[in-house]
């Protein structure tokens, strides 16, 4: 292992500063700052109180995460930086973090693609990733559906959420429900309680026209306003809101068609092998419905620990390495962030 890659990542797309180290295939640590508590009064993550938690974040937690691994910077052989898509101020802190330190000590800088890293984390909880392989992406930020490929350079998407995000559902919902920020936790807590198909709330984005235009893309927007409307009757009925069976069924409607559209999209693609990532691949009920059904379709099922599906330093530093390994070109040091940045800029 001693002479395999020693490779560092820096992770600040959004409210998370993540410094990661891997050796090789190995992680060594995975350190993460989050300044999501300074959010939570405002109910989402506010972008310049991000930045600035990023800015006096980063120098500590560099230092933590070397001192932790046993690792001194100059042991480094590259510096790996997530460059987009993300929160344009807070991706800024990262890369501008990345690019001193390449250029103090020498070493190459490799800008990776934020979704092609939630994928790439994998490689160093269950090891290489099968090629190709399908991946669900789900968080606050995005839900895509990824076909993958060679994550290095060979990552296709094919759909996405046409509005909210699974996780900004999950979270403006619990909002509706008076549980705290985020609420994708909470929601799964309260629907452990409840019944599932108490209240058949709409699946978006499934009807056989909405097949035919978007096929592997998702909406859940119609839903959180189908809980809301839901709820606001019952309040004005001068009923009590069952909080659990809410919970459980509005939480049924986003991991059925979650499930559904990562296996189909395997089965047309002739894929055996079903990544799952992002916050959102915490909740259990995700997990149970997706390895119910995974093994009903022959196809396996690889969901790394929760602590590598949220937003952390350990993937990017894992697609770095992957990216050395594989011999692939490092960025240029004048490397820019792109906020909005496609999935399919990873090919080359
Ligand atoms: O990946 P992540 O930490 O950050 C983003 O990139 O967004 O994901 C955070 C999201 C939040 O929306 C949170 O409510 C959701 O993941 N989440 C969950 C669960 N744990 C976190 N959603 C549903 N069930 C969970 N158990
Ligand atoms: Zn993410």
């Amino acid at each position: 292992m001693a002479d395999e890659p020693l490779v560092l990542g820096i992770e600040t797309s959004c409210d998370e500063t993540g410094v990661g180290i891997v050796q090789g295939q190995t992680l060594l640590v995975d350190t993460v700052a989050s300044s999501v508590d300074e959010h939570a009064r405002f109910g989402g993550v506010v972008p310049e109180v991000a930045s600035r938690a990023h800015l006096e974040a980063m120098v500590p937690t560099i230092e933590r995460a070397c001192h932790d691994a046993g690792v001194g910077l100059r042991d480094l052989d590259a510096i790996a930086v997530t460059s987009g898509p993300g929160l344009a101020g807070s991706l800024l802190v990262g890369v501008a973090a990345a690019k001193a330190l390449a250029v103090a000590l020498d070493k190459p800088i490799y800008g990776v693609n934020h979704l092609a890293s939630h994928v790439a984390v994998d490689i160093v909880e269950h090891g290489p990733l099968p090629e190709p392989t399908m991946a669900l992406l789900v968080s606050g930020g995005h839900s895509s559906l990824l076909l993958v490929p060679d994550v290095t350079h060979d990552v296709r998407s094919l759909g996405s959420t046409m509005d909210d995000a699974a996780g900004e559902a999950f979270d403006k919902v619990a909002r509706v429900l008076g549980l705290p920020f985020p609420g994708g936790p909470h929601i799964d807590r309260a629907a452990r309680d409840g019944d599932r198909v108490a209240i058949d709330f709409p699946r978006g984005l499934t009807t056989g026209r909405d097949l035919e235009r978007h096929r592997f893309d998702f909406s859940f927007s119609g839903l959180k306003t189908a809980v809301a409307r839901w709820v606001e009757l019952r309040r004005r009925a001068g009923e009590s809101v069952p909080v659990a069976d809410v919970a459980a069924s509005f939480q049924e409607a986003v991991v059925d068609v979650l499930t559904k559209k990562a296996l189909l999209a395997c089965r047309e693609h002739d894929v055996d092998h079903l990544l799952i990532g992002g916050g959102v691949a915490a909740n259990s009920r995700l997990r149970a419905l997706a390895e119910e059904r995974a093994a009903r379709a022959g196809v396996a099922l690889r969901v790394p620990r929760p602590a590598l599906c949220t937003d952390n330093g350990a993937m990017v530093a894992a697609l770095g390495a992957e990216m050395v390994a594989k011999g692939r070109e490092p960025s240029e040091l004048g490397l820019p962030t792109d906020s909005s940045m496609p999935v399919e800029l990873v090919q080359s």
